[in-house]
């Protein structure tokens, strides 16, 4: 499933971000990169344990957690510190599979890759190309967001950046182990969720028809979820 958040960082959260990336202390992104990621990786990215790095991951944490719609979609169990990276022109990732188990580099704390997500730093018109492209069981999808907003994707899907021909593109990117594993259930989880969000605006808070949806979703997360 693929998950469009609208808005997941405030207007304010982007200038301090974009400030603090315009000195920042960018590294090759194939420092990161998997054996066979490394190959298609053609971009910058903070280092995980750089003062900036650590601050603006903070920032976006805090961000993540007041959205419902992010806890609804991942159902996270651990959120893996986000990272930065910039294409400049020419660019690209070609395509790939995020490795599946993630080690932060100060702890022995490791994490499953259940979804992808990259949130957008860069208004879409200061850049040309730098599209995302995810492969997924439904065909290819290309995204392209405003600054601000988040995509979620399944982490078992191959995709890319494509090359950046004009500007630069900045954005952010994480994984989430979810407490749900498998992207199918959790697909159904959150639509299930949003349609009992949307019944409860045009149906009596009492009814007894929302009450059994209620609990058949929190039924499926006791039957589902992993802790
Ligand atoms: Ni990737």
């Amino acid at each position: 499933m693929l998950v469009h958040l609208p808005a997941v960082l405030s207007l304010d959260e982007l200038a301090i971000i974009r400030v603090a990336l315009a000195d920042a202390p960018w590294a090759d992104g194939r420092l990161t990169a998997g054996h066979q990621s490394a190959r298609a990786k053609r971009n910058l990215q903070l280092p995980e344990e750089c003062q900036t790095a650590r601050t603006l991951a903070e920032l976006v944490l805090r961000a993540l957690e007041r959205n419902g719609q992010f806890m609804a979609a991942a159902l996270p169990r651990h959120v893996f510190p986000p990272l930065f990276n910039r294409y400049n022109e020419g660019m690209e990732f070609r395509l790939h599979v995020d490795n599946a188990i993630r080690y932060r580099h100060d702890s022995a704390h490791r994490l499953r890759t259940d979804v992808s997500a990259t949130i957008f730093l860069s208004n879409s018109s200061d850049y040309d190309g730098g599209e995302l492209v995810i492969e997924d069981t439904y065909g290819t999808h290309t995204v392209k967001l405003p600054a601000g907003d988040m995509v979620l994707y399944p982490a078992t899907s191959l995709h890319r950046v494509t090359a950046v021909t004009r500007g630069r593109r900045d954005a952010a990117f994480l994984w989430v182990q979810s407490m749900v594993q498998d992207d199918s259930e959790r697909t159904l989880l959150f639509n299930l969720d949003r349609a009992i969000q949307d019944l409860a605006h045009v149906t009596p808070a009492q009814s007894s028809a929302l009450l059994q949806l209620t609990a058949c979703y929190h039924n499926l997360v006791r039957k589902w979820a992993q802790m």
